[in-house]
């Protein structure tokens, strides 16, 4: 999780027998290296790091990856290219990929994915249209080179069991890990998931074909209603010719970022975008990461 998910949670996960990952969102490079370091000062567990395919210093963000010698690279927001994959493959990183469909899942095994993520349109932020019930169905019977693992939508043990159950090597989660003690989203933040129900968190609309836009749920507010603005602005200029359609999808993905931390970490969380997944309305009271992974885990033993 962008802006959250960095030393302080993912160490904490690390040590409580998760798998921490460092979201790079759009830190510059140092700031990566400093994260990473940071957390191994905090655990020797293994934790791993995502990074944004469209984030223009993609390239940078690897070396610092490959150079720090992370074990597991988590590749988000599009389909990552080939020589991406194959850099961390050669610097002995392991790749984790989102496949968003079994077709798309076959072709990222040929790409070179050691492991993939199925995560459901029920997920905070940036989501795909299909329902994590229907992807494990979907998927997981059919694809048994690699550890697969669910995301969207998952709260408690008794899904994790279920997932694990149906085949999922474990899950991904973030909305619940949102308001963990570990957690330095601001206390505004964490009280708006700690209020919301389910039903609060929705996905955007896209108004027109001429500007594609990647759905994000998050709790409706004003902030919700500035990116619709933005979008129909950004319309108008993309059908006159002033505007590249890739220009004006940068900027609706800049806007994301830079809502994301008015809201989780400068805590105005009318004008800022609050990133949540359905399963907000599960999340009802503020723990420690080893009481969330404690319960999380408690049917797999
Ligand atoms: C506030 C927030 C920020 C997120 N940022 C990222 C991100 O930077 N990269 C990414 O791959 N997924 C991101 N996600 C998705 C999570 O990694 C995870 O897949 C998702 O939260 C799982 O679904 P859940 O919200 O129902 O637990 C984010 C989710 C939230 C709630």
């Amino acid at each position: 999780m962008a802006w959250l998910s960095e030393h302080n949670l993912v160490s904490a996960i690390s040590e409580a027998g998760g798998f921490g990952v460092l979201a790079s969102g759009n830190m510059p490079p140092a700031k990566l290296r400093q994260e990473i370091q940071a957390t191994r000062a905090r655990t020797a567990n293994p934790f791993g790091v995502n990074l944004i395919t469209l984030n223009p210093e993609l390239p940078e963000l690897l070396r610092v990856a490959i150079e720090e010698r992370v074990s597991h690279c988590v590749l988000a927001g599009g389909l990552p290219d080939q020589p991406t994959i194959d850099a961390l493959k050669q610097a002995n990183i392991k790749v984790i990929l989102f496949a968003p469909s079994l077709a798309l899942a076959k072709r990222l095994l040929k790409r070179g994915a050691d492991a993939l993520i199925i995560e459901g349109h029920e997920a905070g932020g940036h989501v795909g249209p299909v329902s994590t019930s229907v992807l494990v169905q979907e998927i997981l019977p059919h694809l048994e080179e690699v550890p697969v693992f669910a995301a969207g939508g998952i709260a408690n043990g008794k899904m994790v069991a279920a997932l694990v159950a149906m085949g999922a090597a474990g899950c991904q989660l973030g909305t619940r890990f949102v308001v963990a003690h570990e957690c330095i989203a601001h206390a505004n933040f964490k009280n708006a998931f700690l209020r919301a129900q389910s039903r609060d968190a929705q996905v955007t609309a896209q108004f027109d074909s001429v500007l594609p836009v990647i759905p994000v749920r998050a709790l409706v507010n004003k902030g919700t209603q500035n990116f619709n603005s933005l979008q129909l602005r950004l319309i108008q200029e993309v059908k006159a010719g002033t505007k590249e359609k890739k220009a004006a999808q940068l900027e609706l993905e800049h806007f994301w970022v830079g809502a994301l931390k008015r809201a989780a970490i400068d805590g105005d969380v009318e004008n800022g975008s609050v990133m949540a997944g359905q399963s907000v309305g599960l999340v009802n009271s503020a723990q420690s990461v080893g009481a969330i992974m404690e319960e999380l885990t408690s049917l797999l033993r």
